[in-house]
């Protein structure tokens, strides 16, 4: 099976799928990873129908630590997107998931490394404000947060029971929790996935 995988921006890949069109046919597995470009597009400027996957993967994939959402386009079959999770697999995880809630993928761990990366700073900066040097507040709340992801990850616990295992009655951790529930942090985190995901949304109207 030969595998092409489009990699562009989305704004070039109109030019680049019209450029390679000719050489694309059912012999080969294409998987997009631009972000906004439905399945529908590619098939309608390629002006053939293909073995489509498509792919939202996250700037974790970096250091292979992706979070990447699969979807699977008509002509694509099983065995597709089995090698699809394999290739997106040595970049971090995946999961399958229907082309519709890819722009919701796009919001959510699309740009949640940037949410993470505010939390991570904030926090930092907490720790400054009660004097902890700045290199030391970074490290300890960048290890904070990948500790955390670990423990969920390794031992499947569900992050509400994590929270109550560590708050302690009358605790500092409680009186932190409270005062981040009533500054709206969690609704803060809903809203900001719904509007990246709005925003996905428009963007991919554009890209029609
Ligand atoms: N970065 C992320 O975390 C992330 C997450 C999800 C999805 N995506 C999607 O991934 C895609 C790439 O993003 P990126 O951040 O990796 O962008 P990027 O760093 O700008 O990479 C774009 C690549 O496309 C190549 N390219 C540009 N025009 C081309 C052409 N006409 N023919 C062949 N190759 C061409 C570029 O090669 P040169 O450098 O040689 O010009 C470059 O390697 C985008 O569609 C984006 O939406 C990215």
């Amino acid at each position: 099976v030969h595998i092409v995988i489009l990699a562009v921006k989305p704004q070039d890949i109109k030019e680049v799928l019209a450029e390679i069109a000719p050489i694309l046919d059912s012999s080969k597995v294409l998987i997009s990873i631009a972000a906004g470009v439905s399945l529908k597009v590619i098939s309608s400027v390629a002006g053939k129908q293909l073995r489509l996957i498509r792919a939202m993967p996250n700037i974790a994939a970096l250091v292979l630590e992706s979070a990447t959402a699969l979807s699977q386009g008509g002509e694509a079959s099983a065995e597709d997107l089995e090698l699809a999770q394999e290739i997106f697999g040595a970049l971090g995880r995946t999961v399958v998931l229907s082309e519709a809630l890819m722009d919701a993928v796009t919001g959510m761990s699309g740009s949640g490394p940037a949410y993470c990366a505010l939390f991570i700073e904030a926090l930092a900066d907490g720790g400054v404000q009660m004097g902890l040097p700045r290199r030391e507040a970074l490290d300890l709340a960048t290890q904070t947060v990948l500790g955390t992801a670990r423990l969920l990850m390794e031992q499947g616990e569900h992050p509400a029971e994590l929270k109550d295992r560590v708050a302690s009655p009358g605790g500092t951790t409680i009186a932190g929790i409270a005062s981040l529930e009533a500054k709206g942090f969690r609704s803060a985190l809903i809203e900001a996935v719904a509007s990246a995901t709005q925003r996905s949304r428009e963007l991919a109207k554009i890209r029609e």
